[in-house]
């Protein structure tokens, strides 16, 4: 450092008289670079080399020399990290042809007069930290420069008037400062000038007509100030632009047609300004487009057919103008496009399958128009799509599977439509995919568990749809938002905070040559889940409320029958027997029918029980039961329709009740006959003693609970006469604990069955409040008007009722502010691995685990959501069956 000073201090003081007499000519090089370098600092020790002592600067880095007189002719520092002044030791290099001093930190004001170094054509000071105005005489006696950047500093004030001295200017770079104030006029007569770039400044005023001074002007950037007024017609007078950039200013009117001519230029951009009027026709003249970007202005009317004459076109821009009119296909032809966006216009019609033409597109944004109509299957050809919005329109139909072949696809957006049909598996193809949005559309179906694979998602939102099932619980969708899954009632899994039920579509597993006997567990891999708790809890709720008004009318309903009845019962009654049927058609409401199956006659006698409360055995959806005994003295049921106004013809009544009389199983109440009026319906049934499954299981007396053996033989006995019914074609409807009889020898017999055959049709209303009247058993479909109601309702009811002998809790129950639905709860507890605790307290640890369990998950199966997920009963008998026996197999219960 010393030596910097004591050379500098001669230089000042004494250069004249000592260093000239030396070797002036090159010593003004080695001092003059010596004094630059003593005003800057330099951290990374770049001008290392540069030693005071040296003869010549040349072998210096960052110094070239002309060989022949061994002068200084550049001086290129660039990205050296320098900071400080920029010295007048420079201005000694008097041979200087290039100053690079770019991409350092330099600071301070230009006020070093580098123009007047007379060789100087190359000077290029941007990316630095220079601020302060530029003097308005500081190009004054511009030498050779004919280039000049100060792009990237910090430099304010007006652009020097002075410049329009330097004749020679081809390259003109002020961009990203803050010069102000209007553009001088001097600066439009630069003839030479081919690249102006005065972007990013606080420039303002028009652009003059004078612009066609500049004849060579290749670049124009003024984007980014505050410019003004309409593009002058004079600007076709630039032939030779190439780039056109007046993007965010205040620039207006409609576009010059003269600019037709500029033939050559192949960027054109008009960003957010406030043009006016349409993308005329005449674009497709400017043949060597390659950018066109017309968004975020006032542009109206169409697109151009001509828009596919401009082969060369790589983006195409005019989102967010007034654009109407639908997407011409003769975007097609321009087969280089690699961005495509027309978002947030008015743009309408379909989507063109052309799009698939477009073998190189990047990005696709089609967003917030008024598209209608499918997402072309075409789409598949666009093979190089990493963006694809689609969102905002409202766009029909499914999500192409073809989609699976844009396989560099990053971002998938498709949100704010009306697409239908599920999640296309495909998407799982798609390993770039970091973000996709189909929000509100009206998807359904279960999310593709392979999509949980994707490694690079980090946004994926799914909200407002119809989405069913388990979330892939995989990869991103362990962390995903819960407000990127919301607003789909059926959806389940962590992050919607609703837990799926463990089981899987066809759940038993009997794997003969499996030795590994673990079946207390379920794979995670079969989990697999369509449930929806609130909807079964609002079915459940929902019938509650219409079964109070259910029973209202029948009350009503029974007090005018009960007055007509016992006359007219015993007035005519006709016999018949056996299978033998004789048909008495009357039609006098006081004349009845009498049929029993068995041939009893004596039946007269017991018609005084229709009156006598006190022989009432109890009510049901269908009506009064009542005890009495048949001449012969064995006793019977009689059940008292109380829906007659809703029971069939007398003639398909008969029918259908002869068709149930034939059913006979051990685990049944068998149906010995029937009577008919107009008015008044009876069915007669076999009489159980021993009460019901219900009363057993809820209200017991102490003590006499039934024990886990007598459980096992109500259930494997109720799922025996469910199988049988089934067999015969016969819908039970109304499984439920009250409808389960018990005999005297503890074997279940279940009653009630099949009578919604009697009523004139399957009407899901008169289903759900009549017959599966009981809470907590209704299969789900019922309340889906477009599931077919099948047999497998009489599973779920049976799974529930599995699991209400197991728990011995009721299907719902009430707490004091919650309700609690059985079935969710035992799947709850199963899934966090504490089901034991739901195995009813009463049986005090009395129970085989390896029966109950399996026992317990069979009824959790049996409550699948999904109808076509559930067992059939047949198959019911058989794993009950295998639960009971195990040693018949090596058979195992997964
Ligand atoms: C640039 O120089 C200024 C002043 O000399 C200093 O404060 C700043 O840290 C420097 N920045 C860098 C990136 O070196
Ligand atoms: C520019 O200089 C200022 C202070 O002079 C400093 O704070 C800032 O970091 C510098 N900027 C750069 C990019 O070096
Ligand atoms: C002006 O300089 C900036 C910064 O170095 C650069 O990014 C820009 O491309 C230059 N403009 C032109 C027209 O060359
Ligand atoms: C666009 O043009 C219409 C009529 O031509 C005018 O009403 C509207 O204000 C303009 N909008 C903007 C943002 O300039
Ligand atoms: C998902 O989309 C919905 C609707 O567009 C939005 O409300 C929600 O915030 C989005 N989720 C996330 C995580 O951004
Ligand atoms: C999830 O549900 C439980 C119980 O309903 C509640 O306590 C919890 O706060 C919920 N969590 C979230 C994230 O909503
Ligand atoms: C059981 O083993 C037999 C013969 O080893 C094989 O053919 C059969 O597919 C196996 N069944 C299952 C369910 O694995």
């Amino acid at each position: 450092m010393r030596k910097v000073f004591v050379i500098v201090f001669l230089f000042l003081l004494v250069e004249a008289v000592f260093v000239e007499a030396l070797n002036p000519s090159l010593n003004d090089d080695v001092l003059g670079l010596i004094v630059f370098k003593s005003d800057i600092q330099d951290p990374y020790k770049k001008l290392k080399s540069w030693n005071e002592e040296d003869d010549t600067p040349c072998n210096w880095d960052g110094i070239n020399c002309n060989p022949r007189s061994n002068r200084v002719t550049e001086v290129v520092l660039d990205g050296f990290g320098l900071s400080g002044r920029i010295s007048r030791g420079l201005l000694r290099l008097q041979f200087l042809h290039r100053l690079s001093l770019a991409k350092n930190n330099l600071t301070g004001s230009i006020s070093v007069s580098l123009a007047q170094l007379a060789y100087l054509k190359f000077l290029d000071l941007s990316e630095n930290n220079l601020s302060g105005n530029i003097p308005g005489d500081y190009f004054q006696q511009c030498g050779p420069l004919r280039s000049i950047s100060l792009a990237n500093n910090k430099i304010s004030g007006q652009i020097p008037e002075s410049l329009s001295s330097c004749v020679t200017l081809a390259s003109l770079n002020l961009s990203s400062n803050q010069f102000s104030g209007m553009v001088p006029s001097g600066i439009w007569s630069l003839n030479g000038l081919r690249s102006l770039d005065l972007s990013n400044n606080l420039l303002n005023g028009e652009i003059p007509v004078d612009i066609q001074g500049l004849s060579n002007l290749r670049a124009l950037s003024l984007g980014r100030n505050k410019f003004m007024g309409e593009i002058p017609d004079e600007i076709g007078g630039c032939l030779l632009l190439r780039s056109i950039d007046l993007s965010e200013n205040s620039l207006s009117g409609e576009l010059p047609s003269t600019m037709q001519k500029l033939s050559l230029c192949s960027e054109f951009i008009l960003r957010r300004n406030a043009f006016v009027g349409i993308v005329p026709e005449w674009i497709g003249e400017m043949k060597s487009l390659q950018i066109l970007d017309l968004s975020e202005n006032n542009f109206s009317g169409h697109i151009p057919t001509s828009i596919g004459e401009l082969e060369s076109l790589k983006v195409l821009k005019v989102s967010r103008n007034r654009i109407s009119g639908s997407l011409p296909e003769s975007l097609s032809s321009c087969v280089k496009l690699l961005e495509l966006d027309v978002s947030h216009n008015s743009l309408a019609g379909t989507i063109p399958k052309t799009v698939g033409q477009l073998k190189s597109l990047n990005i696709l944004d089609l967003s917030e128009n008024l598209l209608y109509g499918i997402v072309p299957v075409e789409i598949g050809g666009a093979t190089s799509l990493m963006e694809l919005s689609l969102d905002k329109n409202s766009l029909t139909g499914e999500i192409p599977s073809s989609v699976g072949y844009c396989s560099s696809l990053v971002s998938l957006s498709l949100s704010h439509n009306s697409l239908t049909g599920p999640v296309p598996e495909a998407l799982a193809k798609l390993t770039y995919l970091q973000s996709v949005d189909l929000s509100f559309n009206k998807l359904t179906g279960v999310l593709p568990k392979q999509l949980g694979d994707l490694g690079h998602l980090s946004f994926f939102n799914i909200s407002h749809n119809q989405l069913q099932g388990e979330l892939p619980s995989s990869g991103f969708f362990n962390t995903i938002s819960p407000y990127s899954v919301s607003a789909n009632p059926s959806l389940c899994g962590a992050a919607v905070n609703r837990s799926c039920s463990t089981v899987m579509p066809k759940p038993i597993v009997l794997n003969p040559n499996s030795t590994d006997s673990s079946p207390n567990t379920v794979p995670q891999s079969i989990r697999h889940e369509k449930k929806i708790l609130s909807i079964s809890a609002l079915i459940a709720i929902g019938a509650a409320a219409v079964i109070f008004v259910g029973v209202i009318a029948i009350t009503v309903l029974n007090i005018r029958v009960r007055s007509a009845a016992p006359r007219s019962a015993a007035a005519a009654l006709t016999f018949s027997g056996g299978d033998d049927f004789s048909h008495s058609p009357s039609t006098d409401a006081n004349s009845g029918k009498l049929v029993m199956f068995s041939g009893d006659p004596d039946f007269s006698t017991g018609a005084h029980a229709l009156l006598n409360k006190d022989c009432e055995l109890g009510r049901g959806g269908f009506g009064a039961v009542y005890r009495t005994v048949l001449g012969d003295g064995h006793p019977v049921a009689i059940k008292k329709l109380t829906v007659s106004s809703l029971v069939k013809s007398q003639e398909d009544f008969e029918r259908e009740v002869r068709k149930l009389g034939k059913v006979h199983h051990h685990n049944l109440v068998t149906l010995e006959g029937y009577y008919w009026t107009p008015s008044l319906q009876l069915l007669i049934y076999e009489f159980v003693a021993g009460g019901n499954l219900y009363k057993h299981l809820h209200e017991g007396s102490g003590g006499c609970f039934l024990s886990w053996n007598d459980r096992f033989n109500i259930i494997i006995g109720t799922a025996k006469s469910l199988a049988h019914l089934h067999q015969k074609n016969v819908i039970h409807y109304n499984l439920k604990s009250s409808n389960v009889l018990i005999d005297s020898s503890g074997e279940p017999k279940v009653a009630d069955y099949g009578l919604a055959r009697l009523l004139p049709m399957l009407d899901r209303y008169v289903l759900s409040s009549k017959i599966q009247s009981a809470l907590g058993y209704m299969a789900p479909e019922f309340a889906c008007k477009t599931v077919k109601i099948t047999e497998k309702c009489d599973v779920y009811g049976f799974g529930v009722l599995v699991l209400e002998v197991v728990t011995g809790k009721r299907p719902v129950e009430y707490m004091e502010d919650d309700v609690v639905v059985l079935c969710d709860m035992v799947r709850g507890a199963l899934e966090e691995g504490r089901v034991e605790d739901c195995i009813d307290a009463r049986m005090q640890g009395k129970f085989p685990a390896d029966e109950v369990i399996p026992v317990m998950k069979l009824g959790l199966i049996c409550t699948s959501q999904v109808p076509s997920n559930r067992p059939d009963m047949g198959e019911v008998v058989n794993i009950l069956e295998l639960i009971r026996y195990p040693s018949e197999g090596q058979d195992e219960l997964v």
